[in-house]
């Protein structure tokens, strides 16, 4: 059975922009920001309060953070990967965080620097903290359909890690394609593992799109009772180590398969497009989604 509404987490502002190596103006990222709000977007994940060092586009979390206009029943969550980067956010207003773990060992010392023990050990207090002053926490799960440095990964670990992050106080869990290599009967299997601890309508499905198979996939958990979906506008992104992966599924293909399928997202899908095509002009690259290329050409 398909769920009749479906929530899109639009991860375009932090996952499509992170791995750009030309600096995106602040200015262009909260204008990004509201384009998206302004398209029916409910939640979107504005930017990342982690080491400039690590992720350098990432630098001006603050201000965009303290920047951008708020727009009634829309959240902006932003990744804390520690209790510093949640100090930040919560100086910068932050009202929802996410905390990054990984179900691959290798991924997990690449992007965090830490083992995923020791990042389980990191996040309790991140989210402990964050849940005394009342903002709520995400948890991701990374490299849940296979790592670039490990392969395949066993969905009871991946089960493993999202039950540990759910148990810790994250009011959802969102499972990560990072590299884009799953496949529609992989990607049930490891929600069927995963939704053995934690109840489906908790999870979302978050899939980059490398091989082509990010729609396939989002239906195929979408019949298990997944109802979130993380999506990046055009389809921007990557991540910085995760090298030859590429962006997101694009919010424009999701909200077109979601319209043909009658599941209610609320977002005006020619409003998206039109950012798409803005957003894809300011960093110089083509639109990865198709549907934005159909609908432009029309
Ligand atoms: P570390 O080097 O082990 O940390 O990095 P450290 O505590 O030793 O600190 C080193 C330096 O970073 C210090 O500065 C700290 O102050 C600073 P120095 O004294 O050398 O000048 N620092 C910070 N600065 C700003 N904000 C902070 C912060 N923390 C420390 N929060 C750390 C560990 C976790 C910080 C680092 O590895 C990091 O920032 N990693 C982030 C990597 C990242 O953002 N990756 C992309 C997002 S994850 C992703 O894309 C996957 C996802 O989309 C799901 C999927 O697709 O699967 C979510
Ligand atoms: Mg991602």
């Amino acid at each position: 059975d398909l769920p009749s509404k479906v929530k899109i987490v639009e991860v375009g502002p932090r996952d499509g922009l992170q791995n750009e190596k030309a600096m995106v103006s602040t200015a262009t990222k909260i204008e990004l920001i509201h384009r998206l709000g302004e398209a029916g977007l409910s939640v979107i994940e504005a930017t990342a309060f982690v080491s400039p060092k690590w992720v350098p586009q990432m630098g001006d979390a603050t201000d965009v953070m303290t920047r951008i206009e708020r727009r009634d029943g829309v959240t902006y969550p932003v990744l804390t990967p520690n209790i510093k980067g949640l100090e930040a956010a919560i100086s910068a207003g932050a009202t929802e965080v996410a905390v990054f773990g990984s179900a691959s060992e290798s991924f997990s010392q690449k992007n965090i620097n830490c083992s995923i023990d020791e990042s389980l050990k990191r996040f309790r207090p991140v989210i402990t903290a964050a849940r005394k002053n009342n903002i709520a926490v995400r948890g991701y799960v990374s490299c849940v359909l296979g790592c670039p440095y490990e392969g395949d990964i066993a969905p009871e670990k991946v089960a493993e890690v999202a039950k540990a992050l759910f148990d810790m106080g994250c009011y959802e869990v969102s499972l990560g394609d990072t590299i884009g290599t799953g496949t529609p009967v992989k990607a049930q299997n490891m929600v069927a593992a995963v939704a053995r601890h934690i109840p489906v309508e908790k999870l979302a499905a978050h899939f980059h799109d490398t091989y082509g198979q990010a729609l396939a996939n989002l239906l195929a958990v979408l019949q298990m009772g997944i109802a979130t979906i993380d999506s990046s506008v055009a389809g921007l992104g990557g991540c910085p180590y995760a090298q030859g992966a590429s962006g997101n599924v694009a919010t424009e293909d999701v909200v077109y398969m979601l319209n043909g399928l009658g599941i209610e997202s609320g977002v005006n899908l020619e409003k998206l497009v039109e950012t798409g095509h803005w957003i894809c002009s300011r960093v110089g690259r083509p639109s990865a989604s198709k549907a934005q290329l159909a609908i432009s050409a029309h």
